[in-house]
């Protein structure tokens, strides 16, 4: 995989966006999609998944993770988040911690149906994170 074909985020935001339309948001409305790419480049992909009992609902983020880990994937290089918004749809919290447990800073491309793109590292969206490695350092402080 070349530096060049690395930055190129069409392909990945394609396939965030086809999974978009695979999205079960009734209560919402709020369609998203969104594909990772590991770090010998398969993509996996997921939608948000909506529950009538409204808090079991699950971001795209995360079923995409779930999925790709499920399947054996470990190492990846980026995320992809696609939604039906002008101003471009970050990641939520909950997903920002399970993308940096599972993915470390990885970048982070939004995008949108009209092709807006934004690139970020995950360390900007979580700069202060909670994690593995805190919870080492910290020790069992008694
Ligand atoms: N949602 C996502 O799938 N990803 C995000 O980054 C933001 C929110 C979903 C959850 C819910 O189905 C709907 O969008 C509205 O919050």
């Amino acid at each position: 995989m070349t530096v060049a074909s690395i930055a190129e985020t069409a392909d990945i935001l394609a396939a965030a966006t086809g999974a978009r339309n695979c999205a079960l948001a009734l209560y919402s409305k709020f369609c998203v999609g969104a594909a990772i790419e590991t770090e010998d480049g398969a993509v996996y992909t997921g939608c948000n998944i909506e529950s009538a009992a409204y808090e079991l609902t699950m971001c795209a983020e995360r079923v995409t993770i779930w999925k790709a880990l499920s399947e054996g994937a470990r190492r990846f290089r980026r995320i992809a988040v696609v939604a039906d918004t002008g101003q471009l749809t970050p990641p939520c919290g909950a997903c920002r911690q399970i993308i940096w447990e599972f993915c470390g800073d990885i970048p982070v491309v939004l995008g949108n149906l009209r092709g807006d793109t934004e690139t970020l590292m995950m360390s900007e969206l979580l700069p202060r994170p909670f994690d593995g490695k805190f919870l080492a350092e910290i020790g069992t402080e008694d």
